[in-house]
């Protein structure tokens, strides 16, 4: 694609800056006083209720950022990723997670050829795999049936598959269908990870699945080589085809390490790692543990995010709206973080799996084009759930730094407990705090209201709060497996708006090469001296200090 103007240097840009000045004249306080403003940020979708009320913006900032979205043509670009397109510029790939989740009958084509027939075999190959294990048909050396499952991998090959694992795991219906099994993850080269994952485990009843897309990772491929020398020492060689099996889009590695292809399921250079939660990488380990049809529930909700993402004008677009109000606090407003919180402990592994889509996909330097970008993109994404998170950091959001904050709230607990002689149960308790957060962080309380609480005037000081801090509202209907799917396309997408708008590559990684490459030298060295005895050199004094403390 020709060169393109960067976005900060367009009119929309200029204009919001102008307009930013204005909004910030103004508190939260009014701004949440409006109940017409109030009722135009709300957006209901599939049991899903957005209300963006307490964002530092007003109507016309929204008709503003959508020149933006205009300016930055967002909507070709959404267009583009849907059909294909090699948006993926640096690395010459279609960008298709959509197409993971994609309805057997739909047509999405990637150089002219519908991926959606590949996908669904190998969706068929796993269900048929995982029925086969689930039910003993499909047994280890000894002839006892797998029922322990570990998951070798690290990043996207880890992040996304635990997140969904860990919601589900105590939803009725996922929960049931898992009984008697157990689904780890071996994701980190720390030994420690590989004796915390084996602790209790028996290879006869073990089945590994080594996730890597290049099957290259050097933490993975050690992992791997691990746990194939323990299934080994312990059953012979041999057992490795019935305890072993790989998910990568590079069979040609996995037969060379000694799986049988038979065994290997495939995906493809258009799924990026930190977005493949929805190929074999997630589903395989996933229906292994839930059996498939809950995972293809999973795919559906993700695909009813994707249409609606597609297809649903910007003032009603859930991702879209998320994404520009993103730009607007990060861009406009200076907010370099953001806090992810959901008041559900099954979402406890969610913020660390948008960490990887989000500062992955958006710490970008320059524009797709190679233009050095004098603007900042992405931000620094944390969060714990609710109420953990108030014991813990919310202090700094409330009285310190601003940082808008998404909260996610549940309607239906996934296992409600109800206290004789209490009329509000648990997760009423979890939800109240939940409405209040936000209310807090957006009114704030005035030194006069303190006074009229006769608070010591030495207190007031500390006990005021400025209030006027963004944040938005997430409340989901339920947390069963297709909900998951949603929230997790809904924050895949945002991070896709946002990078659009910026004008960035969301979908290449080239800032995680660097370090490897120097670890791959400091690799060579200890090989060097462990056995030939040589002393470190080519390094720097401070490394080489380090390193030779450690080889002493
Ligand atoms: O560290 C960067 C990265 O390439 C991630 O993008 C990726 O998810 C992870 O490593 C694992 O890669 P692989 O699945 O190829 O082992």
């Amino acid at each position: 694609m020709a060169s393109s103007a960067l976005i900060c240097d367009t009119q929309p840009w200029k204009d919001l800056k102008a307009h930013l000045e204005d909004v910030k004249k103004t508190h939260l306080r009014d701004l949440l006083s409006d109940a017409e403003r109030c009722k135009s940020m709300m957006v209901d979708f599939d049991g899903i209720t957005l209300d963006y009320s307490r964002q530092r913006a007003t109507p016309q900032t929204l008709g503003q950022l959508y020149k933006l979205a205009e300016a930055a043509h967002l909507k070709e670009k959404i267009n583009r990723m849907f059909n294909g397109e090699r948006i993926n510029s640096t690395e010459n790939r279609s960008v298709l997670h959509v197409a993971l989740r994609a309805p057997r009958d739909a047509v999405i084509n990637s150089d002219g050829k519908n991926v959606v027939p590949d996908v669904w075999n190998v969706l068929d190959k796993i269900k048929e795999f995982s029925e086969k294990v689930r039910s003993g048909s499909w047994v280890g050396a000894t002839g006892k049936p797998l029922t322990n499952v570990i998951s070798v991998g690290i990043g996207g090959s880890f992040l996304g598959p635990l997140f969904v694992h860990t919601a589900l795991q105590t939803d009725p219906e996922a929960s049931k269908s898992a009984k008697g099994r157990q689904l780890r993850f071996l994701a980190n080269v720390d030994p420690i990870d590989v004796a915390r994952n084996i602790t209790g485990l028996n290879p006869e009843t073990t089945l590994v699945v080594v996730v890597s897309k290049t099957f290259t990772t050097a933490e993975t491929m050690l992992n791997a080589r691990t746990l194939r020398a323990w299934i080994s020492k312990e059953l012979g060689p041999s057992a490795v085809a019935k305890h072993m099996v790989a998910v990568s889009t590079n069979l040609k590695l996995v037969e060379e390490f000694g799986i049988d292809p038979k065994n290997a399921f495939a995906f493809w250079d258009w799924v990026g790692g930190r977005y493949s939660v929805c190929s074999a990488v997630g589903v395989l380990p996933l229906s292994l543990q839930y059996g498939f049809p809950v995972v293809e529930k999973f795919l559906k909700g993700a695909a009813s995010i994707d249409q609606h993402f597609y297809s649903t004008p910007f003032e009603k677009n859930i991702p879209v709206l998320l994404g520009l109000l993103s730009v607007w606090n990060v861009s406009f407003f200076g907010y370099s973080a953001r806090a992810i919180l959901p008041y559900s402990q099954a979402l406890e592994k969610f913020a660390p799996h948008i960490q990887q889509v989000s500062m992955e996909s958006n710490g970008k330097g320059v524009s797709i084009d190679g233009k050095p970008l004098p603007l900042e993109t992405g931000e620094i994404d944390f969060g714990e759930p609710g109420t953990n998170g108030q014991h813990s950091f919310y202090q700094l959001i409330h009285q310190g730094r601003v940082i808008p904050c998404d909260f996610i709230g549940v309607v239906k607990s996934q296992q409600p407990v109800y206290l004789e002689g209490e009329v509000v149960n648990n997760h009423d308790e979890l939800m109240s705090n939940f409405f209040a957060q936000p209310d807090a962080l957006a009114y704030g309380k005035t030194p006069e209201q303190l006074q009229q609480e006769n608070v010591s005037s030495h207190l007031i000081p500390h006990k005021t709060f400025s209030g006027n801090r963004p944040s938005l509202s997430l409340l989901l209907a339920s947390l069963d497996s297709y909900k998951v799917g949603q929230l997790l396309a809904i924050y895949e997408h945002r991070v896709a708006v946002q990078g659009f708008i910026w004008g960035i590559n969301s979908f290449d990684q080239w800032g995680v090469e660097l370090g490897k490459s120097l670890a791959t030298q400091v690799r060579k060295q200890l090989n060097a001296s462990r056995t030939k005895g040589e002393t470190v050199q080519g390094f720097n004094f401070s490394t080489a200090t380090m390193l030779t403390k450690y080889l002493k």
